[in-house]
């Protein structure tokens, strides 16, 4: 696959999962993000909220169109085309036995900031939206999902107007909010996060908030999930690190050892042609790097 380009699914239609995210549920990869299959509302940038779509794949690189998982069909007035739905995200509750997705879920001038939740039965839906609601009465934006070391699930969302990163902690079933919350991050500005844990610390990679412009990218590290949270430095490498290689965070996965990290490449004026990238990472003691690389999870020659 070829990074920073659209790419194709198994049929050769357009991938429409933006904002996403890559999980293992059982035999299968699952790839979820915003579909934006749709051309722009003319003269601005947005495109009218479709749903949540659903990719599966055996080896990450054919991808199989399930559908869309979630549809915003109007049953809730947080599912109405008008509205915000974005940067998706699944988690599967070993206790229920369900699958969870909360997501950003807004109003077109984004000041609604919520987080919304849905729960389906299989990874490929359809997921039954439950509810939407500001998490501890802050501001939800862009979020993100992490399950820590110690098995507690937590949104990680921008929130005071993108001032601050907080972590909100999800109840046991995964449906709601504990009222555990931490600020980390503080005044920052840091939005589009994506986490993950290696080797005793955790490491989030965000970026600016330069709206759908891309900026440059900055990992920090912390030996908690929810305190002691350092802002290190930019990952990216090169010419294209001060713009993230022309991208934005959006999730961070681990495949046989190897730590990933998924970019958005917006075209704002386009989104439904804004393209991908997944790039290795690699960490080094307190160091993270995440250099340009044209392509990933290629066949390897015979
Ligand atoms: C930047 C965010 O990261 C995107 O998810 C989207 O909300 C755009 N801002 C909208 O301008």
């Amino acid at each position: 696959m070829k990074n920073g380009q659209i790419w194709l699914d198994d049929q050769g239609k357009l991938i429409q999962a933006h904002g996403g995210m890559i999980a293992r549920f059982g035999s299968r990869w699952y790839w979820y993000g915003e579909n934006k299959d749709a051309p722009n509302c003319p003269g601005t940038t947005r495109v009218d909220v479709i749903g949540v779509s659903c990719y599966s794949s055996a080896d990450l690189r054919s991808w199989h169109d399930e559908g869309l998982a979630l549809a915003a069909d109007g049953s809730a007035p947080e599912l109405h085309p008008t509205q915000v739905l974005e940067r998706p995200k699944v988690l599967f509750n070993e206790k229920t036995g369900k699958y969870v997705m909360w997501f950003h879920s807004d109003s077109p001038d984004y000041t609604q900031a919520k987080a919304g939740c849905a729960v389906a039965d299989a990874p490929t839906g359809p997921f039954r939206f439950l509810h939407a609601m500001q998490p501890n009465r802050l501001d939800c934006r862009d979020m993100t999902l992490f399950v820590d070391q110690e098995n507690r699930a937590w949104l990680v969302h921008s929130a005071n107007w993108n001032k601050t990163l907080y972590f909100s902690r999800l109840t046991e079933d995964y449906l709601g909010f504990t009222g555990e919350t931490y600020a980390t991050l503080i005044d920052q500005e840091r939005e589009a996060p994506a986490l993950c844990y290696r080797d005793g610390r955790y490491y989030s990679v965000t970026s600016g908030c330069t709206g759908w412009s891309p900026n440059a990218a900055l990992y920090a590290v912390s030996p908690h999930v929810n305190c002691g949270w350092k802002l290190i430095d930019n990952p990216c490498t090169g010419v294209e690190a001060s713009t993230t290689y022309q991208g934005q965070p959006t999730w961070m996965f681990e495949h046989e050892g190897q730590l990933y990290l998924m970019l958005d490449h917006w075209k704002p004026h386009d989104l439904r042609h804004s393209g991908y990238s997944i790039l290795p990472v690699s960490i080094n003691g307190l160091t993270m790097e995440i250099p340009w690389q044209e392509t990933v999870l290629e066949e390897e020659a015979p």
